[in-house]
């Protein structure tokens, strides 16, 4: 069977920026369309208050929703009330459909405990700094090589430029 990498997906400003007020402080629909494509049928992970943000399932994916309540029940989701048991549920959905990628998705909490057992990150840096109260962990050059980049104008629909990086953990 092949290996199934655990990757963090994010969109991150300049100085770190993710989130503002429960909400992402930018509209990039280039960038939303990028997510969906590098996302689609696989597993994805997300903490309680990020799936608040998005409302509902993201379909044609498996989506497992990180909380510490036992209590929670989503309909359309699977739960998890840890990460590890999170990431269990997404490698036997992965596993079973033949994808080789598990997505996590965020928020800021989730990222910093996922960063350590991540095998790849799928970057959108936004280019430009903004206000906000969510950040993304440091990305240390010294664990993680850019080894794809691609450079994306701000289109009609976006607030501004982008650049798509996406980096491996060095051996
Ligand atoms: N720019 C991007 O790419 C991007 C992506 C995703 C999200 N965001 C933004 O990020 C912000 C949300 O991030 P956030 O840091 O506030 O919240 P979050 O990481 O989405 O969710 C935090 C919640 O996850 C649960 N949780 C976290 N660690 C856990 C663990 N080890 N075990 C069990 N449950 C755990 C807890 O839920 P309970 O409180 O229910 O216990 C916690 O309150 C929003 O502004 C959103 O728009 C941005």
């Amino acid at each position: 069977m092949n290996e199934i990498d655990i990757v963090l997906v994010a969109a991150v400003a300049q100085n770190g920026v993710i989130g503002r007020e429960g909400d992402m402080p930018w509209r990039l629909a280039s960038d939303f369309r990028r997510f969906r494509q590098i996302t689609m049928g696989k597993p994805q992970v997300m903490g309680r208050k990020t799936f608040a943000s998005i409302g509902k399932p993201l379909p044609g994916r498996t989506n497992i929703i990180v909380s510490r309540d036992p209590e929670l029940s989503i309909e359309g989701c699977l739960t998890a009330n840890s990460l590890e048991d999170a990431l269990s549920l997404a490698r036997a959905d992965a596993s079973a459909k033949g994808v080789d990628e598990i997505c996590i998705q965020g928020g800021g909490e989730i990222y910093r405990q996922a960063i350590r057992l991540a095998d790849r990150l799928r970057i959108t840096h936004v280019e430009t700094e903004l206000q906000g109260d969510t950040v993304f962990p440091e990305i240390d050059p010294d664990v993680w090589e850019a080894t794809e980049e691609e450079r994306v104008p701000a289109g009609e629909k976006d607030d501004y430029p982008t650049r798509y990086v996406v980096y491996e953990r060095r051996r």
